[in-house]
């Protein structure tokens, strides 16, 4: 066994990650009286959702009639029927309450003319099911996960959490019973290892935008609890589900949020043709965001890009005038100056499809209990783990999420677990044994890595399996292009025990947190191209041009996928939920999506 010695913690509960889903998970079990640590790779307020700008959805009704129940069929519709109704449900209703709670923490939201909080249309979010537009998006301007970000650290200082900031978790304590016990986790500051135990551990820990080449996300977003969860021998659920967003800028991949169509912004080709008319002619440039990705880009393929490669299209904002840009959308304008060179008060944006999100994660119930149901259609929880956010598979945005509805996600999952473990537990309970054979695992794997002498380095290994995902699991795929994808992404995987790590410190070692990032990476990556490979319909984010169709008798169920060896994947399914948690509502049935 590698020799390292282990600092001990005890807690009630300890959560990985501190971004909203995190943040408000953190809040709300130091609230109820649970011992809580928060281990967190970066400082609480630059965690990822810092960068989600456009805002949050709840049907508050301030700006135009709403209502939940409209927000619950937009968001079924959006998910291209993969939802689970009953999480869709809870999560709608939620909303209203949790975006008030966030008013009440000090969120900076804008304002209405009568002080109300400003809200802004989004794609694919409508009123009476589908006839109307609906205002549904609260927004601080366009820095709203910035502002949510900051009221929660704050309340989660003020309920006393203990954060350990700058810890790596290297994997889950599972005991031999299958029940997880604890984190082990690594202070990149001075080099110290800690074992956190604690009754439940919640993985909170983002999406893995950076198994991409071009993404949206940070260069933090690396599907560690993910990876962990892959280690730990259970599934990722729905991974063939990646969202693109429609506009990243070209080139540089930030962000620039939908709410700059929402405020009137839209699209157009190298003929000056406002080409979504074409696509939704209901809701043009707010379709959801599959469908104007997918517009996007049969538009550059059928030659009408804009630019001398004729590889990207125009979102024009200058006719909306530099008062409402500087009073709605300021941080945009400021993005698209400084990677665009653009004058969005004067000319158009270059952007074009950038991944945003992933859909899948790790699968869970609307609780944030962790499920895996390899026997059978049954839900099994995974003692002890819990999960929230964009690593947690709910399933509330099913094969496509819509906008607005993930910093919905984060704060309405993380006070769920919260929840849920005040049902199921009390604080100070005492800690049982574990076997030493999980740590020893989890300590020999970092030993290996930290002294790994091969041929490659992280950066090459990396960038190979980036481009492979960017080529091969894009917006559109074949069967053919999926399976040359698998073929390289194993070649890849399978570098990964010829790795080298050039720097043995453990202190600052940013060659080490790149290689075990990779390796989470890795999982993801596999698990998607696997998942995407095996599914053969069309739905919501995965379109396939060899089953372009929706296939519900045979594929309206989720994708379980496992990482069994370097390369080696299994699938297998879990039906969804089509049922809401009380009688008075009915559930959506299956329909046609069109917008
Ligand atoms: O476009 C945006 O502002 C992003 C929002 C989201 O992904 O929910």
């Amino acid at each position: 066994m590698a020799a390292y010695e282990l600092i001990h913690h005890e807690y009630d509960v300890v959560v990985v990650g501190a971004g909203g889903a995190g943040l408000r998970a953190t809040v709300g079990l130091a609230e109820a009286g649970f011992k809580t640590a928060n281990i967190t790779k970066v400082f609480p307020t630059r965690s990822h959702t810092v960068a989600a700008q456009g805002g949050i959805s709840a049907a508050l009704a301030n700006m135009g009639e709403d209502d939940w129940r409209w927000h619950m069929y937009d968001t079924i519709k959006g998910s291209d029927w993969l939802g689970d109704q009953d999480a869709v449900q809870y999560m709608c209703r939620e909303a209203i309450p949790a975006v008030v709670e966030l008013e009440h923490w000090g969120v900076p939201f804008s304002r209405t003319e009568e002080g109300k909080i400003y809200q802004r249309p989004f794609g694919g979010m409508t009123t009476h099911y589908g006839e109307g537009t609906a205002q549904r998006t609260c927004a601080a301007a366009d820095r709203t996960g910035h502002a949510m970000l900051h009221a929660m650290y704050q309340q989660s200082l003020k309920c006393r959490a203990q954060f350990y900031v700058e810890f790596f978790a290297l994997d889950l304590i599972m005991d031999d019973d299958g029940v997880c016990r604890g984190v082990i986790a690594w202070d990149l500051a001075n080099g110290t290892l800690h074992r956190f135990r604690a009754h439940r551990v919640i993985l909170a820990t983002g999406g893995y935008g950076r198994a991409y080449f071009s993404a949206t996300s940070a260069h933090t977003c690396t599907g560690d609890g993910n990876g962990m969860v892959l280690r730990a021998g259970l599934p990722m659920q729905d991974m063939e589900f990646v969202q693109f967003h429609p506009t990243g800028i070209y080139g540089a991949g930030c962000l620039i949020t939908e709410g700059a169509r929402g405020e009137g912004g839209y699209l157009t080709n190298s003929e000056g043709e406002r080409f979504m008319e074409r696509y939704a002619p209901s809701r043009k440039d707010l379709a959801s965001r599959d469908v104007v990705s997918r517009s996007m880009t049969i538009e550059i393929r059928e030659g009408r890009g804009v630019g001398p490669n004729k590889d990207h299209i125009f979102l024009h904002l200058e006719h909306l005038g530099p008062e409402v840009l500087h009073e709605r959308l300021p941080g945009i304008t400021e993005t698209a100056s400084i990677f665009s060179g653009v004058d969005a008060t004067k000319a158009p944006i270059p952007v074009l499809p950038t991944v945003h999100y992933n859909m899948g994660g790790i699968p869970t119930l609307y609780t944030g209990e962790v499920v895996t149901s390899a026997d059978g259609d049954e839900d099994k929880v995974v003692p002890g783990l819990m999960a929230a956010g964009e690593a947690a598979c709910v399933s509330v945005h099913g094969a496509n999420r819509l906008g607005s509805n993930s910093l919905l996600d984060l704060v309405v999952f993380g006070r769920s677990v919260a929840l849920r473990c005040a049902e199921t537990m009390k604080p100070n309970q005492a800690h049982k044994p574990i076997s030493s054979t999980c740590e020893e695992r989890i300590l020999d794997r970092f030993d290996r890595l930290r002294n790994a002498s091969g041929s490659r380095t992280t950066a090459d290994v990396r960038a190979e399996m980036q481009k492979v995902m960017q080529d091969h699991a894009a917006v559109f795929r074949t069967g053919e292009s999926l399976d040359e994808g698998m073929k390289k992404l194993n070649k890849t995987a399978a570098s990964f025990n010829d790795i080298a790590v050039s720097d043995r410190s453990l202190i600052w070692n940013s060659d080490l947190v790149e290689t075990l990032e990779l390796d989470n990476l890795l999982g993801c990556a596999l698990t998607t191209m696997a998942s995407a490979q095996n599914r053969k319909e069309s739905r919501g984010a995965h379109a396939r041009e060899d089953f372009p169709d929706r296939d519900d008798d045979h594929w309206m169920k989720h994708s379980l996928c496992w990482r069994t060896g370097d390369t080696e994947t299994k699938i297998d399914y879990r039906s969804v939920h089509m049922y809401t948690i009380d009688d008075e509502i009915d559930v959506i049935a299956p329909q046609k999506r069109v917008y």
